[in-house]
């Protein structure tokens, strides 16, 4: 990993208002000292997170998504921690020369194997035994620059096991999948698309053959530690800017799609690798907030992927719009035959997925036989009450209405009766947590303790310990910070608690569950006899377990009076 020194990090965070930063990516209102905005990390429409500029924090009150600057870009554009300092960095003029994050996880040799065999992939097919395939690429129209934008290379009869396996186990390389079960190059003389995490870091391959044979057309790598073919969506990692910026993505079916977009200057695209859409491509697509195009073949199994996929996002209440044209099966075919004006055409004229859909219900269906047409007009009913927005739904019962001529109160009637609306309205809803007062009175202390220095000594003072283990592990965590800094500031805590998986849920529990910075006195002797009356209960518990399960008349005797003396102690304050 590359490693940025504190200090660094802190110029960072301190030349990045946080206001300023999440309010250029989503609408933020001033009320009193706070700021208010719509939380992008959950499905929601009231504004339920918070941006302090006074602390440099934001937190949302209702999925607890919550952190600095830095953690809101991590999360925000799905970057690491280093990619996200680096874009701030930028942002604000500070020169900071990371070259690209390198995992110090367990993982690392692994992307570490994939760098070494992509490179030697590059170099088959720049060589003379990659003649042929370079030969396929040109006539394909890719030209030298695209191909080594695209990391695209050339496995052959064999090489790669043999000269890994001098630095590498032949077990691992099995296990990451670049050698097959008998020890062999798991990818031969094939055109080797590599595949990239969101990070860029090269994870696998697609493999095409490029000559007349029998063999399937691509080769994928299959899952292993480092990749997972569920959650790949092809060049996400280089998209993601463009994404951002023009607030729209793209989705293909294949790689060439992709890349011939690229040729012609789009780049806000990228590409499942086959028809399933999967709940990590919605998740990483709804996080973003961004319209969705769908770009899939035009043939039957694309327009039937198109269905599915935009089934999906209408009831995560995304409403794509769905390219079309003819003559051409996929948009690498129609951008080279007739250039990027025909595909811009397409794009201009692209249709509603509702209207895609209502359509797509209606091919080849003789309207004029009652029973294809009742079929039809439940069918589009159905995919109608899939809409999220009132308006288009209401033009849309207003059209099948007009279409058929069947009454509207008819249509509407069908609309309200549907699950499908209760259903989205449940997952909108993220369950807030239930804290008893003893939780509560955790939480509490917690948050005073990072605001407010004098809390920390009244709790080295008067408490010294809370019931939760973890809660206690960050309370000690915030005392050691404090006495190392001489100060406490909230958001340079936080850089510490998100790397470590135990503080950092407890520290956005604590975060979301307090939303006012005042206390009183007798607030804060309330929650320090809460947490201590939990503590004296747990005691007693356990004696009384211990009493019970004794054998002796005498010992019991003995516990029984140590719970008296407790509870008469209790009586005492
Ligand atoms: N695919 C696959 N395995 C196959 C066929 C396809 O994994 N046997 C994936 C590939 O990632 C491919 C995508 O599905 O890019 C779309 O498939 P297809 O439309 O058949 O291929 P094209 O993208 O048109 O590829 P090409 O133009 O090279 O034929
Ligand atoms: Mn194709």
């Amino acid at each position: 990993m590359a490693k940025i020194d504190e200090d660094t990090i802190r110029q960072i965070k301190e030349a990045n208002d946080i206001v300023d930063v999440i309010s250029s990516y989503i609408p933020l209102t001033q009320k009193g000292k706070n700021y208010f905005g719509v939380c992008p990390f959950h499905d929601d429409h009231s504004p339920s997170m918070s941006v302090s500029r006074e602390k440099q924090i934001y937190r949302c009150f209702t999925c607890e998504n919550s952190g600095n600057v830095i953690t809101f870009i991590e999360n925000y554009l799905k970057v690491s921690f280093v990619e996200a300092l680096d874009i701030l960095a930028k942002n604000a003029n500070i020169n900071l020369n990371i070259k690209k994050e390198v995992k110090d996880l367990p993982n690392k040799d692994l992307y570490d194997i994939y760098e070494i065999a992509s490179s030697y992939y590059k170099n088959n097919l720049n060589s003379a035994k990659g003649k042929e395939a370079m030969e396929y690429l040109k006539k394909r129209g890719l030209d030298k620059e695209t191909i080594d934008f695209f990391d695209i290379g050339l496995s052959l009869d064999s090489g790669l096991v043999d000269s890994l396996s001098k630095q590498y186990s032949l077990d691992k390389l099995k296990q990451i999948g670049l050698s097959n079960s008998s020890g062999k190059d798991m990818f031969r003389n094939r055109i080797m698309f590599t595949l990239c995490d969101i990070y860029g870091n090269k994870v696998g391959y697609s493999a095409r053959k490029y000559t007349e044979n029998d063999e399937a057309k691509y080769i994928n790598t299959t899952d292993t530690p480092i990749f997972k073919k569920g959650s790949m969506l092809y060049n996400f990692h280089r998209a993601k800017d463009f994404i951002r910026k023009e607030k729209e993505i793209i989705i293909s079916e294949g790689q060439m799609e992709i890349i011939r977009l690229h040729t012609v200057g789009i780049d806000n695209a990228v590409a499942l690798m086959g028809t399933s859409f999967t709940n990590e491509h919605l998740s990483l697509i709804k996080n973003m907030k961004i319209n969705v195009v769908l770009n899939l073949d035009q043939d039957d199994a694309g327009k039937r992927a198109t269905i599915a996929i935009g089934d999906k996002l209408m009831e995560n209440s995304i409403m794509p719009t769905v390219i079309l044209f003819s003559g051409y099966k996929d948009t690498d075919e129609l951008i080279l035959a007739k250039g990027k004006e025909a595909f811009t055409e397409a794009y201009k004229n692209r249709v509603s997925f509702i209207d895609f859909k209502l359509n797509y219900l209606k091919n080849n269906k003789d309207l004029k036989d009652s029973s294809v047409a009742a079929k039809y007009i439940n069918d589009s009913i159905e995919a109608i009450n899939k809409i999220d927005d009132n308006i288009l739904r209401e033009l849309k019962i207003k059209e099948l209405s007009k279409e058929f001529n069947i009454d509207e109160s008819l249509i509407k009637e069908k609309i309200t009766n549907n699950k499908v609306i209760e259903k989205k309205e449940k997952t909108n809803v993220v369950v807030k947590k239930v804290y008893n007062k003893y939780d509560k009175s955790e939480l509490k202390i917690l948050y005073f303790m990072m605001i407010d220095p004098k809390i920390i000594e009244y709790y080295e003072n008067n408490l010294g310990y809370l019931n939760d283990d973890n809660r206690k592990k960050l309370a000690r965590e915030i005392i050691n910070y404090y006495n190392k800094n001489k100060s406490f500031d909230l958001s340079d805590f936080i850089c510490y608690t998100t790397l470590h998986d135990d503080l950092n849920s407890i520290m956005k529990e604590v975060l979301a569950f307090n939303d006012s910075d005042e206390y009183t006195n007798e607030e804060l002797e309330d929650y320090c006899e809460r947490i201590k009356e939990l503590r004296i209960k747990k005691q007693i518990d356990l004696l009384t377990n211990q009493m019970k399960s004794s054998l002796d008349k005498e010992e019991k005797k003995r516990i029984a009076m140590k719970i008296e003396n407790i509870k008469k102690e209790v009586l005492k304050w």
